[in-house]
């Protein structure tokens, strides 16, 4: 049996398989538990702190909300308004919450602050977002192709675009389960080589395989899944200009998408900016799912918070 109480969340590489899917299935129980008016409150009298130093709708309307259907509470502790703001460490404030409440979630710039959150934490945390990783949208991101396409293993993502957090929780999201990922970036602009690494080692495992390359032509050839996300992320807004001209050829558009399978899904982690990394047609057209893909976030987390507090 599956028992991942007291576990932290920090990468999708920490999580086995079977892992993965038992948090899947407990998301598609949750939302037809929600979607019906079933109230479960599981988590009642338990408290999650969010720490933010990057902004968010997604990841902090998702966590509050699903804490409150789950009988909790959840803080949402702005870094500027903590101790951390003026010099507190990591370590101290790890210790500290872990009087006070049941799980941490944090979104930050340098993954290692997470890791050091969580190694001083008493308590789960979870990373809601770091310069390296974005788990928790590649959990509810293969929730969402597991309920259009039925199934995981044996389909093809490919992820056009920076080699970011994205890219990097996508891989190893995909390794895990047995889905080949490509992910086309711009010379210089290829995900890290570490995770590269981490994801083809994964892969052999699962059978997936792990391309990367600089064309995204390539990337797309019969793509089950494309999936493109900003060009500049959080912290990189002075680099947004230059960065405009070196992705241009990596634009989702309706030529590009032509490589993929006719029946494609196109999925965005959100927020996106229409005329850059994808056309308006394309992200508001038929194959575009990234409003239900937006709402799997509340579910897979719900999940989350059930499986780990
Ligand atoms: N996708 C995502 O994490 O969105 P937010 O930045 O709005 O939380
Ligand atoms: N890569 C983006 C993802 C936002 C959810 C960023 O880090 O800003």
């Amino acid at each position: 049996t599956i028992q991942l109480k007291g576990k932290d969340f920090l990468t999708l590489a920490d999580y086995s398989k079977e892992e993965i899917e038992y948090l899947l299935h407990l998301a598609l129980e949750l939302k037809e538990k929600q979607q019906s008016g079933e109230r479960y409150m599981p988590l009642s009298g338990k408290t999650l702190a969010m720490i933010f130093e990057k902004p968010s709708t997604r990841t902090r309307v998702s966590f509050e909300v699903g804490m409150v259907q789950l009988g909790g509470h959840a803080l949402h502790l702005s870094s500027r308004d903590l101790q951390i703001g003026r010099g507190e460490t990591i370590a101290d404030t790890a210790r500290v919450l872990s009087e006070y409440v049941d799980a941490i979630m944090i979104r930050t710039f340098e993954h290692e602050k997470v890791e050091e959150l969580a190694h001083y934490a008493t308590i789960p945390v979870i990373n809601g977002l770091t310069d390296d990783d974005h788990p928790c949208q590649a959990l509810a991101d293969l929730l969402t192709i597991y309920e259009v396409k039925g199934k995981l293993q044996g389909l093809k993502l490919a992820y056009i675009g920076d080699g970011n957090n994205m890219a990097h929780a996508l891989m190893l999201a995909a390794a895990k389960v047995g889905m080949d990922c490509a992910v086309a970036s711009p010379k210089g602009y290829e995900p890290k080589e570490a995770v590269v690494n981490e994801a083809k080692n994964i892969a052999n495992e699962s059978g997936a395989t792990i391309v990367v390359t600089n064309d995204p032509y390539e990337a797309l050839v019969d793509a089950d899944v494309v999936y493109t996300d900003v060009w500049a992320s959080m912290g990189q807004e002075a680099e947004a200009i230059e960065r405009m001209h070196i992705f241009a050829p990596f634009q989702v558009n309706e030529t590009l998408v032509q490589q993929a399978k006719s029946d494609f899904m196109f999925l965005h982690c959100l927020p996106a900016h229409r005329g850059e990394e994808v056309t308006e047609g394309v992200i508001d057209g038929v194959h575009s799912y990234i409003f239900q893909q937006a709402g799997n976030r509340l579910h897979a987390q719900k999940a989350l918070l059930v499986s780990l507090l």
